[in-house]
């Protein structure tokens, strides 16, 4: 089902015999998930991670449910080959669209962002706005957990269909982009919220620009922080904190591992070594 060269049958041994210091996993369709890497890095040091960007098929936030549910199999069934302890969904429109199907399927803990986001932004603020892919958006994943935590907030969702591919091609200050950003936030500037959620991991990388057309009351959320903070916490309550140092991240990507080594410069302040994952050629190939 795959071709990997290096990974394959490399932390078996920790799995089986000291699971603490098994890796996490997170994935993304591309560099959305180097801000949960970052916060990984931040409050979890003592991890060794195993990182993959789905960069053959990014964006996600255009797909439909039955194909995102198809990617996170493939990635999840990869996953577990690597002996993963656990997974971080660093993609909220996985998380949206697929977490509750998948989770059934596998094994593995496996982590949603969106909750977190969701309980971090009720502690906040009252009027909520939330900048998200056009499926995250659609799936009002995000206005039904906050919704459920506090019936009394309000909250207003934006699908961003343009954001992504600006910061995959690196335009993050491209002078289009923050046009493109006012015209997103627009509409919740309208609505003078208070409080505005990071729906999709992306778009942190565009913290600069979105904080220039917002007002300084306005408290940004980065669900990142907060959904590994919850690792943190299921880690202790599985028993699976590592204490031991970490073993150097690996990287992985169904697309071009030189471009995401060079884009990951940037994010990670050094050049990550990228290794390349296939998967069934049939199921990428149908899809582009
Ligand atoms: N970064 C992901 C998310 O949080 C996916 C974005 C995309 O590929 O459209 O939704």
């Amino acid at each position: 089902m795959y071709s990997s060269s290096i990974f394959e049958g490399n932390l078996h041994d920790f799995a089986d015999q000291e699971p603490q210091r098994a890796p996490i996993g997170i994935f993304d369709s591309g560099v959305g998930g180097l801000t949960v890497l970052r916060q990984l890095y931040r409050q979890l040091p003592n991890e060794s991670i195993i990182y993959f960007g789905d960069t053959a098929r990014v964006p996600y936030g255009i797909r439909s449910k039955a194909e995102i549910i198809q990617f996170m199999r493939e990635i999840l069934t990869w996953m577990e080959k690597q002996g993963v302890k656990m997974v971080v969904m660093a993609c909220n429109t996985s998380s949206a669209l697929a977490l509750e199907t998948v989770s059934e399927e596998f094994s593995l803990p496996i982590l949603d962002i969106i909750l977190p986001g969701a309980r971090a932004a009720v502690q906040q603020g009252r009027r909520i706005g939330v900048i998200a892919t056009p499926a995250t958006a659609k799936s009002n994943a995000y206005k039904h957990a906050i919704l459920e935590i506090d019936p009394n907030v309000q909250v207003w969702q934006v699908g961003c269909p343009e954001f992504v591919p600006l910061i995959e091609q690196n335009r993050i200050h491209d002078p289009y982009t923050a046009e493109v950003a006012r015209a997103y936030l627009e509409p919740l500037l309208e609505k003078e919220i208070d409080t505005l959620v990071h729906g999709c991991t992306h778009y942190p990388h565009l913290t600069p620009v979105l904080r220039s057309l917002l007002s300084s009351q306005v408290q940004l959320i980065d669900p990142a922080v907060h959904v590994v903070a919850a690792c943190a916490q299921e880690l202790d309550l599985l028993g699976l904190r590592n204490t031991h140092p970490p073993l150097p991240t690996r990287f992985a990507v169904s697309g071009c591992p030189q471009q995401f080594s060079q884009s990951g410069l940037q994010w990670l302040g050094y050049t990550p070594m990228v290794e390349e994952v296939c998967f069934t050629d049939t199921a990428i190939s149908q899809l582009q």
